[in-house]
Formats: structure tokens, C-alpha cells, sequence
């Protein structure tokens, strides 16, 4: 039977154990630079199988919130650098999750003060954080975006494929492609936010062309077996909506089986909330969704995330239904977190008002067991 603390590969990444950090975005990186505190932080938590990062912009279009990290100058790749020695030397595995947030952003984060871009011309209802001219941050609501022009897709694709370069240029071990919680990708593949008429919207296939194109290109690049992906298909983080959610996300699994990917990982239920969460007129059956992706061929590992304890993790990946486990949260404030589900022992309560910026404090000063 496998257990959570034993050995284990997603596709050519080898993996200490089935633990995984989440990824969690922190706010602690001005000018979408990683500082070397930020080094620290994931060093500390390298007892992980494996860590991803907190999400990170492929491009200035992509950047939807203050103080994240990007993968698009020199000066943000050797920030990361600095971040994928200090794991590696601690005798861990990074990946990187590559991120274009589309409508969720604010025309002071955009290049030249532009519109946020998105499938369609629907403004979310949702807040982003941005920083005042004064220095002083705010939760705001999202910009109106604009639609994209069929003619920009290619650029974005292009992007994607430059920054998945630019990573493993970084050091990383392999890269994530975040599909998930409302972001662009999310986006186009929801029909809440995507009312295209063109060959991006309308049927399914449509819907997943861009999420498909994009993973050709960084396929291509970098080697499918160092590439894994995270859906969340029925969260609605960030006004995302389907109506029809188990089709939608069995004919991505489906499409995404022919890659001989490095692992899926699945959000279940609503993104930090109830993992019962329901849309479309049925509940969603992840175990249909994983029996899809492998009836199709589908390699790799199948990762599993939101709201887990040990007692959860165990029961998931003893039948199964997981072959690795991401935690989120237990990880901000428990750095040691691996030891702490081996020895049964309890966990460090997370503080929320330091999840998003500021320092040291709530980042890198959570106790480990003595
Ligand atoms: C502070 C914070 C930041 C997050 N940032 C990201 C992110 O950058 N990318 C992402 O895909 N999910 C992000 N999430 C969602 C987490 O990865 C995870 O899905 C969620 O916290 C549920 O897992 P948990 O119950 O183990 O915390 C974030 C969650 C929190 C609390």
C-alpha cells in the first residue's frame, strides 16, 4: 500500500516523498523581483517531495496584484536563482507556477495603464490588491477588461513558452501551469467568462484550444515530463463559473493525457473553502476525472489539494485516489510540515493578516519542532 512519507517520481522529477507544497503567493517580491528572504522561505520548506512556487507572472500583461514575482526580466531570474540553489542545496525539487491572471488585474499593474485582458469583455467580480502612488496598499476591484483579439493569441502562447525557457534557465526542476482559480487560462476554458464566437469560445474544444496551444509550446520547449498543470473545476475564486463542469474538465484531462505530463493536479471543491463545493446541476466525481485521464493514457502523477489533513492524505493516497497530496496553508505556518504529519504532532496556527505582504514576520519566523 503506498504511504505519504515514501519515495516517489512525477514523471522525471524524483520526488523524497508525496508531500507537495501549494503554491501560495505572498506579496513579499517589489518589482516582481524575489528577494533573498524568499530564498530562505522555500529553503525552510524543502522536506517537501517537492514545492511549488507561489504564482508567477509570464509577462507584465499577466500581472494582476502588487509585490508578485515575475519570470520575464533578468533581474527576476536571478532572483529565482538564488531561490532554486538555496532548495536544491537543502536536497529539494522546485517547480515554478506560471501565471497570466487576464481580467483579474488593475490598469495600474498593466503595461502603459491598459485595460486587464480576457476572453471576453465581462468585468469579474472580484478585488485585487494593488499599491497607491502614496505607498500605501489597497484591495480594489478588478478593471474592466478588454477582449482579446484573436491575432494576440499567438504572443501569449509565445510567453508562456519563453518564460517555461526561462525557468529551467533559472534552475527550476520543471514548471506548473496554473489553469486554475479564474485566471486566464481558467478563463477561456469557463463559460461564465468566455462568450467567444470564434475558434476560442462557444463548444468545448473551442474553450481548451488556448490551455492545449499553450501546452504544446511549453511541451515542446522544455520536455512534457518536467510540465505539470492545475485545474480547479469547480472553484468559483475569482468569479469563475461553468455550468457544466464534469464534461468541460473530463475532455481537458483527456486532451492533457497524450502529453506524458509530470503530474495534474487537481483542486477539489472551492479553492481554501468547502471541498463539497457544487456546480452544474451535479456533484463533481473527481474519481471519474482521474479514471478519464488514465483510460485516455494519461502518465504522470495525480495530485490532490484543498483542505487536507494527515487522516485525509493518508486515506487518499493509501487507496489511490491520490499519488501526491499539496498542502497550502499548513505550510505557511509550518515549515517543518513533513515532520510534523510523520510524528502526528500538531501544527502552527497560521497568522492571515501576514498571508499577503510585508517581511520576515509570518514568512520566514514560524517555528519548527525543536
Ligand atoms: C495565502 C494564499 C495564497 C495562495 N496563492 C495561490 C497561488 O499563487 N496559486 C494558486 O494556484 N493557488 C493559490 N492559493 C490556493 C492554495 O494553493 C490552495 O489551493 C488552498 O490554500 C487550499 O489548500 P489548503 O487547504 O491546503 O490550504 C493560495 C492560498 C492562500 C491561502
Amino acid at each position: 500500500m503506498p504511504t505519504l512519507f515514501e519515495p516517489t517520481t512525477a514523471g522525471d522529477l524524483k520526488l523524497a516523498n508525496r508531500i507537495v507544497m501549494a503554491p501560495l503567493t505572498r506579496n513579499r517580491s517589489p518589482r516582481a523581483v524575489p528577494k533573498p528572504i524568499t530564498a530562505t522561505y522555500y529553503e525552510q520548506r524543502a522536506t517537501a517531495g517537492l514545492l511549488i512556487t507561489e504564482a508567477t507572472a509570464i509577462s507584465h500583461q499577466g500581472q494582476g496584484y502588487a509585490d508578485v514575482p515575475g519570470l520575464y526580466s533578468d533581474e527576476q531570474l536571478a532572483g529565482w536563482k538564488r531561490v532554486t540553489d538555496a532548495v536544491h542545496k537543502a536536497g529539494g525539487k522546485i517547480v515554478v507556477q506560471m501565471w497570466h491572471v487576464g481580467r483579474i488585474s488593475h490598469t495600474t499593474l498593466q503595461p502603459n495603464g491598459g485595460a486587464p485582458v480576457a476572453p471576453s469583455a465581462i468585468r469579474a467580480n472580484a478585488k485585487t490588491y494593488i499599491i497607491n502612488a502614496d505607498g500605501t496598499g489597497a484591495m480594489v476591484d478588478v478593471s474592466e477588461p478588454r477582449a482579446l483579439d484573436i491575432d494576440e493569441l499567438p504572443g501569449i502562447v509565445e510567453d508562456y513558452r519563453r518564460a517555461a525557457r526561462a525557468a529551467i534557465d533559472a534552475g527550476f526542476d520543471g514548471v506548473e501551469l496554473h489553469s486554475a482559480n479564474g485566471y486566464l487560462l481558467d478563463q477561456f476554458l469557463r463559460s461564465g467568462s468566455n462568450t467567444r464566437t470564434d475558434a476560442y469560445g462557444g463548444s468545448i474544444e473551442n474553450r481548451a484550444r488556448l490551455m492545449v496551444e499553450v501546452m504544446d509550446a511549453i511541451t515542446a520547449e522544455i520536455g512534457a515530463r518536467r510540465v505539470g498543470i492545475r485545474i480547479s473545476p469547480v472553484t468559483p475564486a475569482n468569479d469563475a463559473s461553468d455550468d457544466q463542469p464534469q464534461p468541460l474538465f473530463t475532455y481537458v484531462v483527456q486532451k492533457l493525457a497524450k502529453y506524458d505530463l509530470s503530474y495534474v493536479h487537481v483542486i477539489e471543491g472551492a479553492t481554501g473553502g468547502p471541498r463539497n463545493h457544487q456546480q452544474g446541476s451535479a456533484p463533481f466525481d473527481y474519481v471519474a476525472l482521474k479514471t478519464a485521464y488514465r483510460a485516455a493514457g494519461g502518465k504522470g502523477a495525480w495530485m490532490t489539494n484543498n483542505g487536507y489533513d494527515r487522516e485525509l492524505a493518508d486515506q487518499k493516497v493509501e487507496s489511490g485516489e491520490a499519488d501526491l497530496v499539496a498542502f497550502g496553508r499548513p505550510f505557511i505556518s509550518n515549515p517543518d510540515l513533513v515532520r510534523r504529519l510523520k510524528e502526528n504532532a500538531p501544527w502552527n496556527e497560521g497568522d492571515r493578516s501576514t498571508y499577503y505582504g510585508g517581511g520576515e514576520h509570518g514568512y520566514t519566523d514560524y517555528p519548527t519542532l525543536p
